[in-house]
């Protein structure tokens, strides 16, 4: 099944996402899936409300440094995160950043340097991620933010906000704040 990624202007990206009781079949097909949108996209990361699944889970598919192994999906980091918290956060870091749910916006982004998290992967079983930097750490809080409603347009300085968000509510006939 493919899924439809939903767009600015769709309710679910606002909501903020209830917690997985249950790592089932339907959920395990959703991350198959949602692997599956990311790939098609060259996307870093996906939160399951972007496909309208208002539920606390995010994928992450980081690519290798080192740009020759671009084509080697094994040296990806992909894992799925459930029910993630943010345990840790420490200094800050800018750059660009652009999300499946507004297309064709990227913008400079304030975001923690360092940051861990906690989640409960596919397996159920409990994991952490230690003081992820860079691009990793870019995507977490990213894909964190999806399940509380949070864009990455909601974290530009305000004057850039206002001017990115006008453009944004014209475009999709919306009222956003
Ligand atoms: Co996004």
């Amino acid at each position: 099944m493919s899924l439809d990624v939903k767009i600015y202007g769709n309710e679910v990206l606002k909501k903020q996402a209830t917690p997985i009781v249950d790592i089932d079949d339907e959920i395990k097909a959703l991350v198959d899936d949602m692997f599956q949108a990311c790939y098609d996209t060259n996307g870093v990361g996906l939160a399951a409300p972007q496909v309208g699944k208002s539920i606390r889970l995010f994928i992450l598919s980081i690519p290798p440094e080192d740009d020759e192994e671009l084509e080697d999906r094994d040296k990806y980091f992909e894992e799925a995160l459930i029910n993630p918290q943010i345990t840790k956060k420490k200094g800050k870091m800018k750059g660009e950043e652009g999300c499946l749910s507004i297309p064709n916006v990227y913008e400079t982004v304030e975001r923690s340097k360092f940051v861990s998290v906690e989640y409960t992967d596919i397996n159920g079983e409990k994991k952490q991620i230690e003081n992820a930097t860079g691009l990793l750490a870019r995507a977490i809080q990213h894909e964190n933010d999806h399940l509380d409603g949070i864009l990455f347009v909601d974290r530009l300085s305000p004057l850039k906000q206002q001017f990115v968000k006008k453009k944004l509510n014209k475009k999709y006939n919306t009222d956003w704040k």
